[in-house]
């Protein structure tokens, strides 16, 4: 039996799946059906002085038949009357007691900061969220990134939220910096229970080249938006895992940034979330996807041995290192199997192309040459001619092959016994440990 149930920074919810503040969460009426749906927790789409929006405000990239696998937007916070939120979320949190409503916050001054924190308090809020992170229109007017930049005043306003708060302060970083950890650091002096990352990413998601402006368009401009959506996902897992290994950090992380599935949310939390909030796909596909990642995240747990989601908070971290600590000695080529092989020959114009010349078809004399020298294995049993030929004495095992071929499980990177011991960079430079010697420089 697994237990979803967790726990991120003071704040509990059924399960780890949280709507990121964004337009899923900008009502009652809309968090209570993803309750209803089956999510753990909402980040409150963020309040503050209700604004304006502009129209249009979303851009999507198709990347490779895939639609809005990047996303943008030029929207702000809220729209909707302050008091209109509140009386929402005092309604949905006494009709759902048991899951998580977080409040996102972004004001300006002190005093606005003690009167919004204390009507989330006093609506019912479970936990804050201070967003200083909205990479557009909030920062040039000092907010919202421009905060989340600063590692100074991050620090000072989340102090004034945690001694205006009665219950968990989470900062909502921005990644539109060099290195996360000082801005971690920095909500962490300030007395944060945890944070929450990654906001958007700063960007212009396209140009229309016929009229001649970048989109989002609103009327004849645009202006740069915030990128979200699965494209995301390696930026946000990088810095996520970032804090996490971090030794002067320590406090709870909730991940944000490309989660799909069930897959994104686990890498999540084994690089260190308590809890994983998604926006991005629930717009493409509705709250109802959250039910495939609580079904993907239960069998996941059963078949690795969790019994909660504690467990595997952060046990990928360990296995993230610097690259000077890299053992330069493992060796590993790439293997075809005839079996699996359909002959496409993908891998032979990447390896050509876009590594290291060393697949070759079955019949051409660089395959022929590299047999007879024991470098490479006449493909046995296949069903035809073309199952190409791995050299394997200049194959690096750079992996290209296997990541363009389309069949699953037909290229697989083998080890090398290659004599040589574990030897990092860091070694060889202090104690001039030997290296193996160099393949694919010629
Ligand atoms: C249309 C839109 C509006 C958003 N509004 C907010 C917001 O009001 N406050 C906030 O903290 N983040 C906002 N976000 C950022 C998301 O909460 C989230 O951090 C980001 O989209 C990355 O997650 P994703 O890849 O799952 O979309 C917004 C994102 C989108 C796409
Ligand atoms: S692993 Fe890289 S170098 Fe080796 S065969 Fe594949 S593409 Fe070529
Ligand atoms: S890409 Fe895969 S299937 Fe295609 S030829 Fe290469 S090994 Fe065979």
């Amino acid at each position: 039996m697994v237990d979803l149930s967790t726990n991120c920074a003071g704040i509990k919810s059924p399960n780890p799946f949280w709507l990121a503040s964004a337009p899923p969460a900008n009502s009652g009426g809309q968090v209570q059906r993803a309750f209803d749906a089956g999510w753990g927790g909402a980040v409150w789409k963020t309040l503050g002085v209700p604004i304006q929006n502009v129209s249009s405000r979303f851009g999507g990239v198709n990347i490779r038949g895939v639609q809005g696998a990047g996303f943008n937007n030029i929207e702000l916070i809220t729209d909707r009357p302050l008091e209109t939120n509140f009386r929402e979320i005092y309604e949905t949190k006494k009709k759902y007691p048991k899951h998580a409503v977080i409040v996102s916050l972004m004001v300006e001054t002190r005093e606005e900061w003690k009167d919004i924190i204390k009507r989330s308090v006093d609506a019912g809020a479970d936990g804050l969220e201070l967003n200083f992170g909205c990479p557009h229109g909030m920062c040039e007017r000092g907010m919202g990134s421009a905060v989340g930049q600063e590692p100074r005043v991050n620090q000072e306003i989340t102090s004034w939220a945690v001694e205006y708060s009665t219950v968990p302060v989470l900062v909502k970083l921005t990644p539109n910096v060099s290195d996360i950890v000082p801005h971690g650091l920095a909500a962490r002096r300030g007395g944060a229970h945890g944070v929450s990352l990654i906001n958007t990413i700063k960007s212009i998601i396209g140009v229309d080249i016929d009229r001649f402006v970048p989109e989002p368009r609103v009327s004849g401009l645009s202006t740069n938006g915030g990128y979200c959506g699965a494209a995301v996902k390696p930026i946000a897992l990088h810095m996520v895992a970032q804090l996490a290994r971090s030794k002067d950090f320590g406090i709870p992380i909730s991940g944000i940034g490309g989660v799909s599935n069930w897959r994104d949310a686990v890498e999540f939390i084994l690089l260190g979330s308590t809890s994983v909030q998604v926006c991005t796909e629930v717009m493409l596909r509705g709250y109802r996807i959250v039910e495939d990642m609580i079904e993907g995240l239960e069998e996941y747990m059963r078949t690795h041995g969790f019994s909660t989601i504690d467990q595997m908070v952060g046990k990928a971290v360990p296995a993230y290192s610097e690259w000077g600590d890299l053992d330069l000695n493992y060796e590993t080529v790439a293997k075809i199997d005839p079996q699996k092989c359909i002959g496409c020959h993908l891998c032979v114009t990447a390896c050509h192309d876009g590594a290291h010349q060393c697949i070759h078809p079955q019949d051409s004399p660089a395959a022929l040459s590299a047999i007879q020298k024991g470098h490479a294995t006449k493909p046995n049993g296949g069903s035809h001619v073309r199952v190409p030929v791995v050299d394997e004495s200049e194959c690096v095992g750079c992996n290209l092959c296997q990541i363009v071929c389309p069949v699953s499980g037909c290229i697989e990177m083998t080890k090398v016994e290659n004599g040589f011991s574990a030897s990092t960079w860091n070694e060889h430079v202090k104690d001039g440990k030997a290296l193996r010697p160099k393949k694919g420089a010629h």
